[in-house]
């Protein structure tokens, strides 16, 4: 069967934001389901298309949920306490959000409805030198936001109809702007301040920008029956870079910019991997934004704005 209905909880956040407006632009009705945490008009330029239909909720209210759940082809639960720092903060409603609600939302849905969920890709942790995790590479999550992320892409595997990706550090501009994702802070502190400081500067990462991501969703839509049961994982090929090459290409765009390396400090952040994207390539998907580009782009949104009002206020 054809998706036509789509709801998305958390779509008015980073991801969500820019994946609603592609889906919505190609005539697909989407259904959002936010309670805008975060940034309150990440979605407004949607609110006039008849394909749209956005409430202000909270994903935990169960009437809510079990309602608009009824009657969607496809379902895409973004909504999450999102990174480790606020996961610690919060854990009881990390736990809620992150874990027991996308429970709630299986026990839920037919066998026939399906599912695509986005998981981190950081729970690959340190990987192996010179070799690349794949799919079939062990998760072992250190942080409370790793666990939760892989707990839920567990059960999540269990619904017959589903596809789960493993995300790169994803970058760019987004309606909903974050500036605590890597390539994204350097990029914003190479701005504000002309100097990047890098501690464990050898250690490894995958990126892919934001764009990419929603492409890669509407490419699983289309292809879903081939899709379906599997884990993809979400990256530029070309970007598996340290965290001192990310600095020189910021350089490359930023050309006084001056960059020490800090040896004294620890990263909290453990992951230390380079991650293999063949199996979604291998059917056909391809990324279209590269971090060159991504870091250009972000260069341009910061010297307009550095988004220094944008707090995590949960
Ligand atoms: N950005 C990344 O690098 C990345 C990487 C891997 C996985 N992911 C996953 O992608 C999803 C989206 O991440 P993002 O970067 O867009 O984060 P985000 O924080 O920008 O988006 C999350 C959205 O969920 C909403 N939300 C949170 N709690 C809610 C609740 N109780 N009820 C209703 N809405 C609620 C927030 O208002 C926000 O709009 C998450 O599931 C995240 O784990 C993101």
């Amino acid at each position: 069967m054809k998706i036509k209905k789509i709801l998305i909880t958390g779509g008015a956040g980073y991801i969500g934001s820019v994946l609603v407006s592609d889906l919505v632009q190609k005539g697909y009705f989407v259904t959002v389901i936010d309670n805008l945490k975060f940034e309150k008009n990440s979605l407004s330029h949607l609110l006039g298309f008849k394909n749209f239909k956005f409430i202000k909720a909270d994903v935990r209210n169960k009437n809510i949920l079990i309602n608009e759940l009824k009657g969607k082809d496809l379902i895409i639960p973004l909504a999450a306490l999102v990174g480790a720092p606020l996961c610690k903060k919060f854990p009881k409603i990390a736990k809620e959000i992150n874990y027991n609600n996308i429970k709630f939302i299986l026990s839920k849905i037919s066998n026939n409805q399906k599912i695509i969920y986005p998981n981190t890709n950081s729970g690959y942790g340190i990987g192996k030198k010179n070799s690349y995790c794949d799919e079939k590479s062990t998760l072992n999550p250190i942080s409370l936001y790793g666990k939760t992320k892989v707990q839920a892409e567990k059960i999540i595997l269990n619904h017959k109809n589903s596809i789960v990706f493993r995300l790169a550090t994803v970058f760019g501009y987004s309606y909903r702007m974050r500036t605590d994702l890597l390539v994204n802070f350097l990029v914003r502190e190479a701005v504000l301040k002309n100097k990047l400081e890098i501690f464990e500067p050898n250690f490894r990462r995958n990126y892919i920008h934001v764009k990419d991501i929603s492409n890669a969703f509407l490419f699983s839509i289309k292809n879903f029956q081939k899709m379906k049961g599997n884990i993809y994982n979400l990256g530029l090929s070309n970007a598996n870079l340290t965290k001192i090459e990310l600095a020189k290409s910021i350089k490359k765009i930023i050309k006084n910019l001056k960059i020490n390396i800090k040896k004294n400090k620890s990263d909290p952040d453990k992951r230390d991997y380079f991650v293999s994207n063949k199996k979604i390539e291998r059917i056909g998907f391809r990324t279209k934004v590269s971090l060159n580009d991504g870091i250009e782009e972000l260069y341009k949104v910061f010297k307009i704005n550095n988004f220094n009002q944008n707090k995590n206020n949960y």
